[in-house]
């Protein structure tokens, strides 16, 4: 699982009929001009993210704010829940100020991620005090299903308490809440039949979208809450996926990103009746058409096949971007970390997919200050950076997780050195990021074109490794693979020029 990229455009999908279920994630925009502040963080992985409209609701219409934390898997929970609620008439909005719903999708990754829910929380309690006693307010997601009653009774506002699998059952709770026959708490953990009770067709908004094939997680590093918030690894069917998919493409939709907690643990029965991973399914979904680019994410060094790595080397809508995350570079630490994985395993396992397709950008997660972390532990994973060469990456403190094996590990690392060693790692790691993507300068890249860049007045798209990119041109280019000549560089995105 990894934290989302936070780059982002402004939509420019027009508004049309129907279409007051029409989505955008109107996620912070960072640098415009990437020149501007070289130095600068290149994401923060932390700050939520608002499901809003394209369309105001009208007075027969109800009102749900949803704000996401975390994950790729919760933005496309957070979509998912408003599927669910529009044929009851909620339309998003992106503000709380009038909603009748809020809908926190909350994430319990790190300590901050968790604790910023009640923040937000305390807000939201102010504003219904004051300004709109009505307003329910629900909390989804792993927040949800980590501390379940408990959020009950530190946050009394809260009236509904919901696990990520059970959204399919929004409607009977929020019917529950408003006939007032009390709190709502809902953290069962059946991945399937909340994927089967799902609305089979997705409102698709952009052109690019999240498709989760795979749930949940069976590695157990001891650092994660994941196995314990999402469940156990489940994979949804193939039938199910590929009309999703065609769902999307038929509204427009030309990337399509599949995401699972370990997405390359996907396996399923196919149509054949063989077994079916990762790989199979990308070739089988690149048929359709209309999709023209596909991205899959998380990856895990042990669950990354032949057929897989094959895929990447022939499929020629699969982008170069790979995010594959070893967290650390010592194998006593990954030892520690039960990742059942060494240093040189993912080494090798990198230079086979480097053979395979040489132009991928890699990208990875980090964690310093585990319990034990000593400095020759942090120089491996500094050696390791430096040896593999990543183009863009997302690293962390440790942070201890209440009921994960690592709280309870002896020798743990002062907040100070973890402090420091993320700074030394983080400067090497944005350089590589920036001179990874100053080595794009002369050339010319596929842009799809997401929608306006907030601030200045330019385009915005993703090249096909994934980085920002600004460029002039008409809004009549939003929707289009366009080429770009890239004229300049930061460490967060691309500037270019059409040709
Ligand atoms: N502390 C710090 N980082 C963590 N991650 C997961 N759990 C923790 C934790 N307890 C990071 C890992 C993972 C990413 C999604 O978040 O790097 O890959
Ligand atoms: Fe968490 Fe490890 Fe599973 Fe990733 S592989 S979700 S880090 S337990």
């Amino acid at each position: 699982m990894s934290p989302r990229d936070k780059t982002a455009p402004r939509d420019g999908r027009p508004a049309s009929g129907r279409n007051s279920t029409v989505l955008d994630i109107g996620r912070p925009p960072t640098a415009a001009n990437p020149s501007a502040k070289p130095a600068a963080k290149p994401r923060d992985v932390d700050t939520p993210t608002v499901l809003s409209p394209r369309l105001t609701p009208n007075k027969n219409t109800k009102s749900v704010f949803i704000k996401t934390y975390g994950c790729q898997m919760n933005v496309y929970d957070s979509e998912r829940m408003a599927d669910v609620l529009a044929p009851i008439g909620y339309s998003a909005v992106d503000s709380p100020d009038h909603a009748d719903l809020v809908i926190l999708n909350t994430c319990h990754i790190r300590e901050k991620a968790a604790e910023k829910v009640y923040s937000e929380l305390g807000r939201i309690r102010k504003h219904q005090k004051t300004n709109n006693p009505d307003m329910k307010v629900a909390v989804a997601g792993c927040v949800a299903q980590a501390e379940g009653a408990e959020i009950k009774r530190r946050a009394p506002v809260v009236d509904m308490v919901l696990g990520p699998q059970t959204y399919h059952k929004l409607p009977e709770m929020i019917a529950q809440v408003t006939r007032a026959t009390g709190d709502v708490l809902e953290t069962d953990f059946d991945t399937i039949e909340k994927f089967d009770a799902l609305p089979a067709g997705r409102n698709a908004k952009g052109y690019s979208a999240f498709l989760t094939v795979q749930e949940g997680c069976d590695k157990f590093c001891t650092f994660c809450v994941v196995p314990y918030t999402r469940g156990a690894e489940v994979s949804r069917p193939v039938d199910q996926i590929v009309a999703e998919a065609r769902s999307l493409a038929s509204q427009g939709v030309r990337e399509i990103t599949l995401i699972g907690q370990n997405v390359d643990a996907y396996h399923a029965d196919g149509p054949d009746g063989s077994a079916w991973g990762l790989g199979h399914l990308i070739r089988h979904l690149a048929k359709i058409g209309g999709i023209d680019r596909m991205r899959f994410t998380t990856s895990h060094p042990r669950d990354m096949d032949a057929d897989l790595i094959e895929t990447l080397a022939t499929e020629p809508k699969l982008m170069p971007y790979l995010h594959l995350p070893i967290q650390a570079g010592s194998d006593r630490v990954l030892d520690a970390m039960n990742r059942g994985h060494t240093y040189e395993h993912y080494k090798a396992l990198i230079a086979r997919i480097r053979a395979a397709r040489p132009d991928i950008a890699l990208s990875g997660d980090f964690i310093v200050g585990f319990p034990g972390e000593t400095d020759e532990d942090f120089e491996a994973t500094m050696t390791c950076v430096r040896e593999i060469g990543y183009a863009s990456s997302f690293s962390f403190k440790y942070s201890v997780r209440p009921g994960t094996p690592g709280a309870s590990l002896p020798r743990q690392v002062p907040e100070d050195v973890k402090s420091e060693r993320l700074k030394r790692l983080q400067e090497l790691l944005y350089t590589q990021q920036r001179e990874w993507n100053e080595s794009l300068i002369g050339r010319t890249l596929d842009v799809l074109v997401e929608g306006t860049a907030k601030g200045d007045g330019q385009l915005f798209g993703r090249s096909p490794y994934l980085t920002g990119t600004h460029f002039d041109g008409p809004e009549s280019l939003i929707g289009q693979i366009v080429p770009v000549r890239i004229t300049s560089a930061g460490v967060n995105s691309l500037v270019g020029e059409r040709v």
